[in-house]
C-alpha cells in the first residue's frame, strides 16, 4: 500500500485568516482557478510522492533527527505573486521570505530523503504558499488585476516550530490533506 506525502509546515490559524480575506478578493475575478482551502494553506519542503507504507519507519526516524537539531526560526509571508510570471499565471502564490535556517533544513530534509532513496528535486527551492492553481484562461486578465491591486501585502510572520509530515488524497473537490505525524523543532520539544 502507498501513501501519497510530503513534508511541509503548516501554517498558524491567525496567518490563515488574513489569508483568506485576501483570497476572497482574489476569488472576485470570477478566474478559472481552483483555490486552495485554507485550512489546506502550507509550505512544502519536500514532496515525496506514493510512499510504501514500510518506508515511513525510516523517513520518520530522519525527520526525527533533523528536527531536533534544528531551533525554531521565523518566516514571513508577504506579497502575491505567479508562476511561472504575472504574464502566464499558471500557480498564484503568497511569498514566504525565510532566512537561512528554512534553506538549511530543507537541503538537510531534501539530502536525507535522497539518501532514503527519493529522488532529488532539480529545480532550487523556492518557498512560496501555492493559493490557487489556474485551470483555464477565463477571467485570466481580472485575476492579475486583483494581483496588481492587492498583491503588496503583509500577512505577517509565523515561528515554526514544528515540520509535519503530510498525507495528500487526490478527490474529485481537489486535494485533502492529513497530518500523518508531527515532529517538533529543537526549542519547541517537550523536556
Ligand atoms: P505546490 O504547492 O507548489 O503545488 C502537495 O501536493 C504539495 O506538494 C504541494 O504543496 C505541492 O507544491 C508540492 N509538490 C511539489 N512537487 C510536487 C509534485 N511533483 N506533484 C504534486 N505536488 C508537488
Amino acid at each position: 500500500m502507498t501513501i501519497r506525502s510530503f513534508i511541509a509546515f503548516n501554517l498558524p490559524d491567525p496567518l490563515r485568516r488574513d489569508m483568506r480575506e485576501t483570497m476572497e478578493l482574489l476569488r472576485e475575478s470570477n478566474a478559472q482557478v481552483s483555490w486552495v482551502r485554507v485550512e489546506n494553506l502550507h509550505l512544502t519542503l519536500k514532496f515525496l510522492g506514493d510512499v510504501e507504507t514500510d518506508r515511513f519507519q525510516s523517513i520518520d526516524e530522519a525527520l526525527a533527527r533533523i528536527c531536533a537539531s534544528h531551533e525554531g526560526f521565523p518566516l514571513a509571508f508577504r506579497d502575491l505573486g505567479c508562476f511561472p510570471s504575472l504574464k502566464n499565471p499558471r500557480v498564484v502564490w503568497i511569498g514566504v521570505t525565510g532566512n537561512s535556517a528554512l534553506a538549511a533544513l530543507q537541503v538537510e530534509v531534501e539530502e536525507a530523503m535522497a539518501v532514503l532513496g527519493f529522488e532529488k528535486e532539480e529545480r532550487p527551492f523556492s518557498p512560496h504558499l501555492t493559493i490557487g492553481r489556474v485551470k483555464g484562461p477565463a477571467g485570466r486578465q481580472e485575476l492579475v488585476q486583483q494581483i496588481h491591486k492587492h498583491g503588496k501585502k503583509d500577512f505577517g510572520a509565523a515561528t515554526v516550530c514544528a515540520l509535519s509530515l503530510m498525507k495528500s488524497d487526490l478527490t474529485p473537490g481537489g486535494a485533502r490533506y492529513t497530518v500523518l505525524k508531527d515532529f517538533s523543532l529543537k526549542s519547541t520539544q517537550a523536556a
